[in-house]
């Protein structure tokens, strides 16, 4: 069975109440539900984490070293964190780059992703559907 970590950063832990305009009504915990859902049924396991800060996000990259595949959406920190793109290139673990909205029909500074280049992929623009398509893409790789 596929391990797979589901990574999330900044203000993720506001999703439902945080405009909802651009991340939808969903708590995030009723997206950890449908992605749980969705790896038992591509016979995959997924263990969940959310941090506001930096460095706890860098130690769960590294917790998650040895995983089949890391999710991570590091919100604001994706467009600024050289600590989180080393972590990415530090561990075995495949990472998937997703955003819930589309950075690239945004503010200028958010078509930057720091952390892009160390990822096997990017998916963004889909709101919570971005999590299902990079646990979908992680389950078909390798
Ligand atoms: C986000 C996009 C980021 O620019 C923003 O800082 C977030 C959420 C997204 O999922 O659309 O916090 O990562």
């Amino acid at each position: 069975m596929k391990r797979i970590a589901v990574i999330n950063g900044p203000n993720l832990n506001l999703l439902g109440s945080r405009e909802p305009d651009k991340y939808g009504a969903e708590t995030l915990e009723e997206i950890n539900g449908r992605i749980s859902a969705e790896a038992s049924s591509l016979g995959a396991a997924c263990e969940f984490f959310q941090s506001n800060s930096e460095g706890e996000l860098v130690t769960a990259i590294q917790r998650a070293a040895d995983s089949d595949g890391i999710i991570l959406n590091a919100a604001a920190y994706s467009h600024t964190s050289i600590a989180i793109r080393d972590a990415i290139t530090a561990v075995r673990a495949p990472v998937v780059e997703v955003h819930i909205s589309n950075v690239h029909a945004r503010e200028e500074f958010r078509r930057v992703s720091m952390i892009a280049p160390a990822c096997v992929g990017v998916i963004a623009g889909f709101g919570a559907g971005s999590y299902i398509m990079a646990l979908r893409a992680l389950a078909e790789t390798r």
